[in-house]
């Protein structure tokens, strides 16, 4: 992508780069890979006593209240809201990040902390919102004390989430951590050897991204970030958006 300088820093300003300071942009940090989330696992007592079905044609009312009332697996039994997505359900753009945190498990909507100002911000990099983009995560339950998600919960939700994608057709998903890109990839890879190229996501382009938790943490890596953005709106501008 190939950006007058002005707007390039107008963006990398929005993401929170400092344009000046590149000194350990090269470092090779990359999220911890210490746990293994991939697909479906084993059977899930608790899905297995209680799981209504939705269909598998469900429309968005459908989906909502089949997620509302959701008690596939543990976490129904500590959360307070379930967190469905918000957005554009329509939208070119689709972001795909890990689970609900404590505030989100409070408001019911995802990425409102912290991250989710950094990610708003990542947004208004590439000319996009909130509003414009549907934001969505692997679990619509928050996991307690911020631990990962369990396979079995992944395999649990996965269903809904792909309805969702279904239904809104992307041209370009974003997955936003390790979490999220191992589940919809299948995959152990660390983030570091998924970011900088695309995926293939059911014939939908997908583009792995450093979580905004992980950019609060090691700002260094927002330029890489960057690029990914920069390769994300490339490849949906390819597809039409
Ligand atoms: N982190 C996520 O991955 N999703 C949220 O909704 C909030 C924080």
């Amino acid at each position: 992508m190939t950006l007058p300088e002005q707007q390039r820093r107008a963006y990398l300003e929005a993401m929170g780069i400092d344009v000046w300071v590149p000194r350990d942009a090269d470092e090779a940090v990359d999220e911890d890979v210490d746990e293994v989330v991939g697909g479906p696992s084993g059977p899930n007592s608790f899905a297995a006593e209680a799981a209504p079905t939705c269909s598998a044609d469900a429309d968005w009312d459908e989906l909502r209240a089949c997620v509302a009332d959701c008690t596939r697996c543990e976490l129904a039994q500590s959360r307070t809201n379930t967190v469905f997505g918000v957005g554009n359900t329509a939208a070119d753009w689709m972001i795909i990040g890990e689970a609900p945190g404590a505030e989100e498990d409070r408001q019911g909507e995802p990425f409102v902390g912290r991250a989710g100002k950094l990610l708003d911000q990542m947004l208004h990099a590439i000319g996009q919102s909130r509003e414009s983009v549907f934001i969505a995560n692997i679990l619509k339950c928050r996991p307690p004390n911020n631990r990962d998600p369990k396979p079995e919960e992944a395999a649990s939700c996965r269903e809904y989430l792909e309805r969702q994608i279904e239904m809104i057709g992307p041209k370009i998903i974003l997955a936003v951590g390790r979490i999220a890109a191992q589940n919809l990839l299948d995959t152990d890879d660390p983030v570091g050897r998924m970011r900088g190229h695309a995926h293939d996501l059911d014939g939908i382009p997908l583009v792995v991204t450093y979580h905004p938790a992980y950019l609060l943490r090691s700002p260094s890596q927002k330029r890489k970030s960057w690029s990914d953005l920069c390769l994300a709106t490339r490849l949906a501008a390819e597809a039409g958006a």
